[in-house]
């Protein structure tokens, strides 16, 4: 596909194959147009890794933490559990929501927890609102233990940013989806994935290697979760394309 951006004549030629049209420059396909490329451009670039929160790395691009903000604002959980902790940059992001509105807590999982990231997370003062487990998440015995840290009653929300494999992720929505309280949410990070096969950073089995797979296919047999991007609390623009590294990711359970 051809992208060309004329500045002056204010159009945006798109030319796929033997097809080509062109659009107002500053019209609401160009900037959907545009925005997925500047994702694609931005996976290669590692765009997503260069923030952090109350000082640890969080590997997300900013729009998707304010999304992330605003659904859990939204349904106000008293457990956040996430699936992939890195430098633990997503668990003190959630647990600094936590803290603000004095509800909730959190509990991480990994597989491989770094000595390094682990005494960061282990010394920061919003640790006490945060359970870490070092284990696989796909694991039988990771979700029992996830299961006994659970009060009943207790509002879940779940973030699955682990393997982003189909199998795995598929896995991780079969293992965790019974955790989610009705109203909450089920979100399934870097569906991504799979318009990023062709970047450099990239790899050809993305196109059916994706966490989007996994979502279409757990949606099948999960009649009581139904795939919605959460409304805007807040929105002057007339926009509807998100600028997200997570496309179809957000489940709700009726
Ligand atoms: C994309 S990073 C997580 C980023 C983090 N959520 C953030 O926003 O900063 C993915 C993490 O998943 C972990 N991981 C990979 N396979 C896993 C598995 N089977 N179970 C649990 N964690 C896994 C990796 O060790 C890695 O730290």
């Amino acid at each position: 596909m051809q992208l060309l951006i004329d500045t002056d004549t204010q159009k945006l030629t798109v030319t796929d194959g033997a097809a080509s049209r062109t659009l107002p420059l500053y019209s609401i396909e160009a900037f959907a147009l545009l925005s997925r490329q500047w994702l694609k451009v931005g996976w290669d670039q590692k765009y997503p890794h260069q923030f952090s929160w109350f000082g640890r790395p969080v590997i997300q691009i900013p729009e998707d933490l304010i999304r992330l903000q605003e659904v859990i604002y939204a349904v106000q959980p008293d457990v956040i559990i996430e699936a992939g902790v890195a430098h633990g940059g997503s668990l003190i992001f959630y647990a600094s929501l936590c803290k603000a509105m004095e509800r909730g807590r959190v509990i991480g999982i990994d597989i491989e927890i770094r000595p390094h990231n682990r005494r960061a997370i282990e010394s920061h003062a919003l640790f006490a609102l945060i359970t870490l487990l070092e284990a696989d998440s796909a694991a039988p015995s990771t979700v029992e233990q996830v299961r006994s840290l659970l009060k009943p009653n207790e509002k879940v929300l779940i973030i699955l940013d682990s393997n982003h494999s189909r199998d795995h992720v598929l896995a991780e929505l079969e293992a965790y989806n019974q955790f989610v309280t009705s109203g909450s949410y089920l979100i399934v990070a870097d569906g991504i994935t799979y318009d990023l096969y062709d970047v450099p950073r990239g790899s050809p089995q993305w196109q059916w290697d994706n966490p989007i797979n996994a979502v279409k296919t757990f949606l099948e047999s999960h009649s009581e979760f139904v795939a919605e991007t959460p409304r805007k609390p807040f929105t002057e623009s007339a926009l509807t394309t998100d600028i997200s590294y997570f496309p179809s990711g957000w489940l709700r359970r009726k």
